[in-house]
């Protein structure tokens, strides 16, 4: 059941009115609910239940320290892919020993901070990651736990700005070096080879493709076993996609019977081959878990009707959520009050100075300037996303909370946007 819903004609989140937020505390913000964040966390964690199992959400996602804090405090670990993301995990009370360090180009810097800090698992993505992790590793006399990202060459069938695991991405190591590129970690003496992991795209309604990768990822780990090279984990990555509204889209498969596929079929391979013994699975999931979890709240600000088309023109823009702009992805725009005004066919637009700046094409509103629009299913990729493009502030981010609304980002006051410049002579 979704958090948001119109009570009395009025949009709310859980038990608090968007109208009366958007008076309070102005637009644009975002509005995410905390029983949403939570009974998503656990759809994953219930279905991982009884089983050596972590849940790594992908804080790319959404990293505000509040929602990090939240999960942190549920049990998650964290997918990350910067030393930024790092600092965050700490700064919110996470706990670095459930961290997942992901990305095609740490620097020394971070795998520095990263190892200080004793994180979980590095997932490695090519041959010179690994000697620069063993060299730095080595300098400070640790051992540093690694994972292989490997393509499996599978087609998530999803956009191609978020598909990762096809043998045109700059991501992991390629299915067929991934043998030769184990031995060569086995043999540095400051990596420990702890695991083997893949992502293979993002917003996928089907769990067909994360399974076939699943299998592909089964017959390494059997091939490296027979050369003496033991996993003792794997990493699905994440990528279960989410309902946006588009009509276009099918329903995606639920969390608990996605999960539960996965384990019947690693429960059947470990009882056959090792004896039953069982191996420690992670997951990364970032959009299931807070995707649903936000609305951005923005208002209107005129309409303005032109030859062709007609716009709406909101003071949210592409630079608080670029998602459309980006990917051309479709996000649902609902009223925050109902309205009885005619209805007319818009597209809502931001300020900002490009015709990519867009939110919404071609739907039907009945709306007058001053009214409030909600943006549905903002709560990943969005506020992360975000820029200061045009010198525009970002919004600020609330938690409602049943009745209760914490500010848990303030809106960002425009000199503070240059206070890092200075003038020359
Ligand atoms: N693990 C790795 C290594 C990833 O690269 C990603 C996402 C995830 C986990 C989490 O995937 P999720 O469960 O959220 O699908 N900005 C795009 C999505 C980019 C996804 C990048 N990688 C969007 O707004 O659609």
């Amino acid at each position: 059941m979704s958090q948001f819903s119109y009570q009395d004609g009025v949009l709310h989140a859980e038990g608090v009115s968007l109208a009366a937020i958007a008076e309070q505390y102005g637009t644009p913000t975002y509005v995410y609910s905390k029983a949403q964040l939570l009974a998503n966390f656990d759809s994953y964690q219930n279905a991982c239940a009884g089983r050596d199992a972590l849940v790594c959400y992908a804080m790319k996602a959404n990293s505000n320290l509040a929602v990090l804090n939240l999960l942190a405090r549920r049990g998650a670990g964290f997918d990350i892919v910067s030393g930024g993301e790092l600092l965050r995990v700490i700064a919110a009370g996470g706990d670095a020993k459930k961290v997942i360090f992901s990305g095609v180009g740490k620097t020394v810097a971070e795998m520095r901070l990263a190892l200080e800090h004793d994180i979980l698992c590095f997932n490695v993505e090519s041959i010179p990651e690994l000697h620069r992790l063993n060299d730095v590793a080595g300098s400070m006399g640790k051992k540093a736990r690694v994972s292989l990202r490997v393509n499996p060459n599978v087609d998530a069938k999803t956009h191609p700005y978020i598909a990762t695991g096809l043998k045109a991405n700059k991501f992991g190591v390629a299915y067929t070096d991934a043998l030769e590129t184990y031995r060569t970690a086995a043999k540095l003496p400051h990596l420990d080879v702890a695991g083997i992991d893949c992502h293979i795209g993002s917003q996928l309604l089907d769990d067909a493709p994360l399974l076939e990768a699943l299998d592909r990822l089964i017959e390494l780990i059997d091939q490296l076993d027979a050369e003496g090279i033991h996993l003792h984990h794997l990493d699905l990555g994440g990528g279960l996609g989410i309902d946006y509204g588009d009509e276009e889209d099918s329903a995606p498969v639920p969390v608990g019977d996605y999960l539960g596929r996965v384990f019947a079929r690693i429960d059947a391979w470990r009882k056959e081959r090792y004896d039953g013994k069982p191996i420690k699975v992670c997951f990364e999931p970032g959009r299931s878990i807070v995707g649903d979890t936000g609305v951005l709240v923005t208002r209107v600000e005129f309409l303005k009707h032109g030859e062709e088309k007609n716009f709406c023109i909101v003071d949210a823009a592409m630079n608080d959520m670029a998602r459309p702009a980006l990917y051309q992805a479709w996000m649902d725009m609902q009223p925050v009050v109902q309205s009885k005004a005619d209805v007319a066919t818009y597209d809502v637009v931001g300020p900002v100075c490009e015709s990519g700046d867009w939110l919404a094409r071609d739907r039907a509103l009945s709306v007058e300037a001053g009214d409030l629009l909600a943006m549905k299913t903002a709560g990943a990729y969005g506020m992360t996303m975000a820029s200061n493009y045009n010198t525009r502030g970002r919004a600020a981010e609330l938690i409602v909370d049943g009745t209760q609304v914490h500010v848990v980002r303030q809106r960002e006051n425009p000199a503070d946007l240059f206070a890092l410049e200075s003038i020359i002579k």
